[in-house]
């Protein structure tokens, strides 16, 4: 790319994402896994190959490596690790293990740091979960996991969350304050801030911690909005899509000047973790500087914290 120091070639690119990104989504890349990550190609979608994780690639690696993998032909074993979450696997919707000797598909074992699973969109025909001593189970998670092989001496911890077991919901485009119930903790689609009706969007969103969808903020009359504890949008798709939408899309509201989440730490990265084209929204560094890891946060046209120099 020799244009990327010109003004003109920023501005060529700047046109390639948004257009390439918004409007036609990522193309299929088919990949082979020959045993290290690092060797891995960028922006595969489907990898070949049995994949072992023994803890020693960086947890950013693979977060960088495997963000668009939807599909793996080959079995996966995550074994002895300091991983929390699978995370990196935030938008791998199938497996297909066809070794014979092996008793699972996906085997994640003696994993010591991990708590959850965090693939929210995986079925997987064998998942084996044994020794994984902080690991707990989302009442989502039990009716997807259909056939885990565990041992004996396992739990299967159900999630707590701050009342309970973990409360788990889900958002439906055009509701009344995103066809909420109360005390939400987990969305397990995408979650949907739209129309006119959000007078107590506040007060329904103020324990969610995890968005399995992206986030959408449309045409409501909201001046603002704060969602304190978000930590965590996955940006996963239950189906093959064509489209790639931004993790965060704001549009069509009329007064809307500003989103906090001020806790967020992970989101899978994309081209555009946040997109606005409302007139009424002016950029903060805070938000650029917390989403900019996670894909380019555009308003207006404009890429945050990023000049033409760069
Ligand atoms: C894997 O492939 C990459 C690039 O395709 C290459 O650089 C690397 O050496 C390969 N590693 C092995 C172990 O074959
Ligand atoms: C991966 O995708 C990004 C855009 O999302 C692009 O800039 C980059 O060149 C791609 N890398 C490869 C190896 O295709
Ligand atoms: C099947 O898995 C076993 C145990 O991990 C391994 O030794 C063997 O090479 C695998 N076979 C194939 C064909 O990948
Ligand atoms: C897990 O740890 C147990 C006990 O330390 C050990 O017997 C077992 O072989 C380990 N399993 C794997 C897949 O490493
Ligand atoms: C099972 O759960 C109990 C209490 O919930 C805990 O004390 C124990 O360590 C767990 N065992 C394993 C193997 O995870
Ligand atoms: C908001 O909550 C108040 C008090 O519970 C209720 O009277 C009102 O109808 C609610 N409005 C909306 C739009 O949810
Ligand atoms: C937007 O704000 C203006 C000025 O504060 C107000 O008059 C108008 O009703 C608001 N529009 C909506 C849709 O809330
Ligand atoms: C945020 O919006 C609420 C009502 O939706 C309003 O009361 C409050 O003043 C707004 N805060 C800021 C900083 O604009
Ligand atoms: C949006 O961009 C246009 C054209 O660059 C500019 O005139 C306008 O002031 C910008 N609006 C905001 C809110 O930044």
């Amino acid at each position: 790319m020799k244009l990327l120091n010109t003004s003109l070639g920023c501005l060529l690119i700047f046109a390639l994402c948004f257009c390439g990104s918004v409007f036609a989504g990522r193309a299929a890349k088919d990949c082979i896994f020959n045993g290290t990550f690092t060797g891995l190609d960028d922006n595969c979608t489907r990898i070949s190959g049995s994949i072992l994780f023994g803890g020693s690639d960086a947890i950013n690696t693979l977060y960088a490596k495997l963000a668009y993998v939807e599909e793996v032909n080959g079995c996966i074993q995550v074994t002895g690790t300091s991983y929390t979450r699978l995370d990196f696997f935030a938008r791998l919707r199938s497996v297909t293990c066809t070794n014979t000797t092996l008793s699972v598909d996906f085997m994640v074992s003696n994993n010591s740091a991990l708590e959850r699973l965090g693939m929210p969109v995986l079925r997987v025909n064998r998942l084996g979960l044994t020794f994984n001593p902080k690991l707990c189970i989302t009442t989502e998670e039990s009716s997807r996991y259909t056939n885990v092989q565990r041992g004996a001496a396992d739990n299967f911890t159900a999630c707590q969350g701050r009342a309970g077991v973990l409360k788990e919901c889900s958002s439906t485009p055009n509701g009344v304050n995103g066809g909420l119930p109360d005390d939400c903790e987990l969305i397990t689609g995408n979650l949907y801030v739209d129309g006119a009706s959000n007078a107590n969007i506040t007060t329904k969103l103020q324990y969610v911690k995890e968005v399995y969808g992206r986030v959408y903020i449309r045409s409501t009359t909201l001046s603002n909005l704060t969602i304190p504890l978000l930590e965590k949008v996955y940006a996963s798709e239950p189906t093959a899509s064509t489209t790639l939408d931004p993790t965060i899309n704001v549009a069509s509201n009329m007064n809307f000047t500003k989103l906090s989440v001020p806790k967020i730490n992970f989101m899978a990265k994309n081209d555009l973790s946040f997109l606005t084209s409302d007139a009424s929204y002016v950029m903060d560094q805070d938000l650029c500087n917390q989403l900019s890891p996670f894909g380019n946060v555009m308003s207006n046209g404009t890429v945050c914290g990023r000049s033409c120099q760069d």
